[in-house]
């Protein structure tokens, strides 16, 4: 097991990449904060994870908020004690469910602050929330969630591409800060991965996208949280503020 009794906060895993990534670092024998928005996809996952043997607690908490993501993270240590690797995750593909993709000219203010708060605002604030536990024990692990978008963009998501771009940048950043106090500081930048956030993209698109991937096909969850578990566990150890793109070469 690669992950025995390590402690791991996923954000946004109740659906996709997140609930995949805690169902394998499950398998590798950790124990699993579940945070979601929404406490019904949190709760399937726990009781996923619980059905499986594994141990898991539900975090409900919208982690664009940061008190919220203060008292998750308190209630995270009053289950498991401690963390050993966060997951930054949680996203959103449109502002709104089923809304359209909208050129730059026409976004609002509040789609554009609400898409770089869920990624960008998020992130920060978990991080800074485990580093909080992470320096004084002088170990820790975080992966981020970029993606694509923020290494080559795409048209009508200005608001996303630079939300995760920002992410990208972040990650180094931090990486170098906190890399001497024994916390490696990763991301995933994924390509076009079959997921709920991907499933209502229309079929020109999808076949748009499936022509630009050299592999002609989505990747699939599971490709993710297999580059999400290696970044989490000892066989990282040399990997500092790394981008790892698994994309099927729409990028290479
Ligand atoms: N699917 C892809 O093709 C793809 C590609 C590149 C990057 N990503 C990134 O991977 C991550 C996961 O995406 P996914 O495809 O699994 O999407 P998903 O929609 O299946 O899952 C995202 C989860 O995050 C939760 N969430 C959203 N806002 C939240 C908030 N404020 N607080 C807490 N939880 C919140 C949602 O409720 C949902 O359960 C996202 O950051 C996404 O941008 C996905």
């Amino acid at each position: 097991m690669k992950l025995k009794d390590k402690t791991v906060l996923i954000t946004g895993s109740g659906s996709g990449l997140g609930r995949e990534m805690a169902l394998v670092f499950t398998r590798e024998g950790a124990k699993i904060g579940v945070n979601d928005v929404r406490p019904e996809a949190a709760q399937n996952v726990v009781t996923e994870i619980e059905r499986a043997g594994g141990r898991a607690v539900r975090l409900v908490a919208d982690v664009s908020d940061s008190a919220a993501v203060r008292k998750m993270f308190a209630d995270f240590t009053a289950a498991f004690g401690a963390i050993d690797v966060l997951v930054n995750n949680a996203g959103i593909g449109r502002v709104r469910p089923g809304s359209e993709a909208t050129a730059t000219v026409d976004k609002t203010d509040e789609e554009w602050h609400k898409m770089l708060a869920t990624h960008l605002d998020a992130t920060f604030y978990c991080t800074r929330e485990a580093l909080k536990l992470m320096i004084p024990k002088q170990s820790g692990r975080i992966i981020n969630l970029g993606s694509i978008v923020g290494l080559t963009g795409i048209e009508l998501a200005a608001d996303y591409g630079a939300a995760k771009g920002g992410i990208i940048s972040f990650t180094k950043c931090v990486a170098r800060e906190v890399v001497r106090h024994g916390i490696l500081v990763n991301c995933i930048a994924p390509g076009f991965i079959e997921t709920p956030m991907t499933a209502p993209l229309p079929p020109e698109l999808r076949r748009m996208v499936i022509a630009r991937t050299p592999i002609g096909r989505f990747g699939e969850p599971r490709d993710i949280a297999a580059a999400a578990l290696f970044l989490a566990c000892e066989d990282s150890s040399f990997m500092v503020g790394q981008v790892m793109s698994p994309n099927g070469g729409y990028v290479i």
